[in-house]
């Protein structure tokens, strides 16, 4: 049967390679792209895709409730992809409400729409939520965390798609909207957007700028490469169950310093650097407020129920990444023009 999808978000980091994937891979499906193209969206991302004949794009917010209701009937959407979202942490700190409105009342008018639209009619349909591993809170030294561990989101960005995993669920139960819900760890990979670790370090390195880390650079993030977190949301919709969250990540922990360092080195050896040369710019900054300490995905349901597992290694896939940044630098200068310096001078001084 043909699909309708309605991607959310589309972008953005992750939603630009959701779209080229289903784009590609589905050239029977057609995918509507709806994104308020925010600080954070960039048509760049989709421009080698954007021309295929089962592409839509429609520029505006998620909180649109006419707008949402008039791409459903428009476009017959019958599977949406949610990905619409504030991302980051540090901007989560200075401006909540922001991710509330995005992230929880955003999701909230979505699922409205889409019962709306549906009319308790659900053969054939789907919404897919994506969210994050950061709803289960902070990890000491050992442990995982399962699709049964308890919720305990901790930053107001965690928190505000906290709200909104829970919100899908009471329309799955309440209602008996179909739905599913994957929580990915850290993702990295080609454009994503220069205020998170990777790309910020990659992009100041080539500025011979410092390399903020937090505190003691001693958190530890479990990063997947994107094109390996699309792979696995089109697993999911595929073969998942309705009413059932997956977990995705990379079983791929890093601590900050010690990933940096590791980019530092291959930064180096691209650059044709004298070793140890980005290392020097490695400058410990004031710890970010409730900095959670250590995420780390137990993916075992999705590897054993649906056969995914991550195709390539961190240091092939971020060889790959930093090759992508260097032969894009036109890209990293389009978006770090404009709001990006005032950004950066608010979050680090200078
Ligand atoms: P991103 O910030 O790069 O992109 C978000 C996109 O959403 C942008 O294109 C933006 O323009 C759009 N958007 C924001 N507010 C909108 C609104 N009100 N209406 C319509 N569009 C809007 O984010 P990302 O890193 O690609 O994350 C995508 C999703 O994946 C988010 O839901 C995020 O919570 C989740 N996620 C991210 C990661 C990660 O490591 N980046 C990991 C797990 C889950
Ligand atoms: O775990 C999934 C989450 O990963 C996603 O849900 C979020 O959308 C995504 O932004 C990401 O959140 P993090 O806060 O883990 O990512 P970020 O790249 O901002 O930070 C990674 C780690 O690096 C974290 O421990 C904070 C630290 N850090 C970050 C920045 C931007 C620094 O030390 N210095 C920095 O300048």
């Amino acid at each position: 049967m043909t699909k309708n999808i309605l991607i959310t978000g589309g972008a953005g980091f992750i939603g630009s390679h959701v779209v080229r994937r289903f784009l590609t891979q589905y050239p029977q499906y057609n995918i509507i792209n709806l994104d308020a193209l925010t600080y954070a969206g960039n048509l760049e991302n989709l421009k080698d895709v954007d021309h295929l004949p089962n592409y839509t794009f429609v520029k505006g917010d998620i909180c649109d409730r006419e707008l949402v209701e008039k791409i459903m009937n428009k476009h017959d959407i019958n599977t949406i992809i949610h990905l619409a979202a504030e991302s980051h942490v540090d901007r989560s700190i200075t401006d909540p409400l922001a991710f509330v409105n995005t992230n929880v009342m955003g999701t909230a008018n979505l699922l409205i729409g889409a019962k709306k639209y549906w009319q308790n009619d659900y053969s054939n349909k789907l919404f897919y939520h994506v969210s994050t591993d950061e709803v289960y809170g902070s990890l000491g030294e050992t442990g995982f965390f399962y699709e049964d561990t308890a919720y305990d989101p901790r930053s107001p960005y965690s928190a505000s798609k906290a709200a909104s995993d829970h919100l899908v669920m009471a329309f799955y139960h309440t209602y008996h909207m179909p739905v599913m819900i994957s929580n990915c760890s850290n993702n990295y990979g080609p454009n994503h957007f220069p205020e998170k670790l990777i790309p910020l370090s990659i992009h100041n390195i080539l500025q011979k700028k410092a390399l903020p880390i937090y505190g003691k650079g001693e958190n530890v993030r479990d990063w997947l490469y994107v094109i390996d977190h699309a792979l696995a949301i089109d697993t999911i919709i595929h073969n998942g169950k309705l009413g059932e969250t997956y977990n995705i990540g990379g079983h791929n922990e890093w601590t900050n310093i010690d990933l940096i360092r590791l980019l530092c080195t291959l930064m180096d050896q691209k650059l044709g650097n004298e070793p140890g040369t980005s290392e020097q710019l490695i400058t410990y900054v004031k710890d970010r407020a409730g900095h959670d300490l250590r995420y780390a995905i137990d993916a075992s349901k999705l590897k054993n129920e649906l056969d995914w597992m991550p195709s390539v290694t961190f240091e092939e896939g971020l060889s790959k990444t930093i090759d992508w940044y260097l032969e894009n630098q036109d890209w990293l200068e389009q978006v770090t023009s404009g709001d990006y310096a005032n950004y950066y001078k608010k979050q680090y001084g200078s």
